[in-house]
């Protein structure tokens, strides 16, 4: 079943393109989205007037960029919440809320639980799910299904990069049932949207380099990852994968909070991954992601770099530029990922470990 590829994992990845291209296909349609999956939500969906979404591990950081994008498109306050904690803080819940869970599996139970508890609440449910007619998937409203395939692999790669594209595509549907976005930047967004597979097939060119570097570490203790804005969930993602497939001690900061105490973990050989903004970042971020990366590298941190192709301003001061193509500041977390993903795939396989079962770990957690 692994075809040709050392692990299920390796295959997993080299399958986002098509992962990306299932999720979207048939759901674009003349410059709209069109989803009717989302009947059993046709009638509330235009009163949503709040966003609640739960998820664990990978899928969480999902749904960070799920926040960021709708809350841009569709001018609707979201918070992310894991699905385990979501029930603790007593959260303030109503028919006008809508609780989007993201599960690959649909089984995990801390998701299944905050599922529950928000229909017993009387919240609206929506779930976006990998595998067909799941327990989350039938417990909610209604599922926008993504078509990554089967996932094996305990840690989670293509469903990652689907999910996010299901909820781009939610969120540029809900934009315009609340009439918040133009025609013309919603045509704009659907188009970088469908150009994410081509670039995906780009940026899997980076794995042979990526296996040097990670030969190269496979004795690093610590790795710390570095983005801001979209970029910040793709350092938790891409530190999330080093613990579950090296066991080595990861960490994912935002880049703002660096001088506010991460820097002091900064010491000479310290390997430190950036996920640097586009220069052509609408917000201005790339040049605050440059200073920060100088005065890491002042403190004598080896800085591996994930920067748009050409971005000459990083190249100074970077001892490892990995290139990604060129996508709207939103969509750039779809590719910068699959550097970080390789990356901690080849390090565990340069450490001789297990890959697609990583010790303590289970695909699918059915218990609280
Ligand atoms: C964890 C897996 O236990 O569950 C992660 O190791 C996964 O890879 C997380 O992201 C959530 O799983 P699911 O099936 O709910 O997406």
């Amino acid at each position: 079943e692994k075809g040709g590829w050392s692990s299920f994992m390796a295959k997993e990845i080299s399958e986002q393109p098509e992962a990306v291209a299932n999720t979207l296909r048939t759901r674009i349609h003349d410059d709209h989205v069109v989803l009717p999956d989302l009947a059993g939500l046709e009638d509330s969906l235009a009163g949503i007037d709040r966003i609640v979404i739960i998820a664990c591990g990978t899928a969480s950081y999902a749904g960070m960029l799920g926040k960021y994008a709708i809350e841009k498109w569709a001018r609707i306050p979201i918070e992310v919440q894991l699905s385990h904690e979501f029930r603790y803080s007593e959260p303030v819940l109503s028919p006008t809320t809508l609780v989007v869970s993201i599960s690959q599996s649909g089984e995990t139970m801390d998701t299944l639980m905050a599922v529950k508890y928000a229909i017993e609440a009387g919240a609206k449910t929506l779930s976006i799910c990998n595998t067909q007619g799941a327990t989350i998937a039938r417990e909610s409203d209604a599922v926008i299904y993504t078509h990554a395939g089967p996932e094996v692999a305990v840690a989670s790669t293509k469903a990652f990069v689907a999910q996010i594209a299901a909820l781009y595509l939610f969120g540029l549907h809900l934009a315009e049932v609340r009439g918040t976005l133009s025609a013309e930047a919603t045509k704009e967004a659907l188009g970088e949207l469908s150009s994410i597979p081509g670039k995906l097939e780009q940026v899997l060119l980076t794995k042979e380099r990526i296996q040097e570097l990670a030969k190269w570490m496979s004795d690093s203790r610590a790795v710390l990852f570095l983005g801001r804005h979209v970029g910040y969930p793709v350092a938790l993602e891409g530190a999330l994968k080093l613990k579950e497939l090296a066991y080595i001690h990861a960490e994912g900061f935002a880049a703002g909070e660096l001088k506010h105490g991460p820097i002091a973990l900064i010491e000479p050989g310290q390997p430190v991954f950036v996920v640097v903004p586009s220069p052509r970042d609408p917000n201005s971020l790339h040049a605050k992601v440059v200073s920060n990366i100088q005065e890491i590298r002042a403190r004598g941190a080896r800085i591996l770099a994930i920067a748009e192709q050409g971005d000459a301003a990083v190249l100074p001061f970077a001892d490892e530029v990995i290139p990604i193509p060129l996508a709207g500041a939103l969509f750039e977390p779809l590719l910068a990922v699959v550097p970080l993903q390789i990356f901690a795939m080849e390090l565990a396989t340069a450490k001789g470990l297990d890959v697609d079962q990583p010790r303590n770990l289970a695909k699918s957690v059915t218990v609280e």
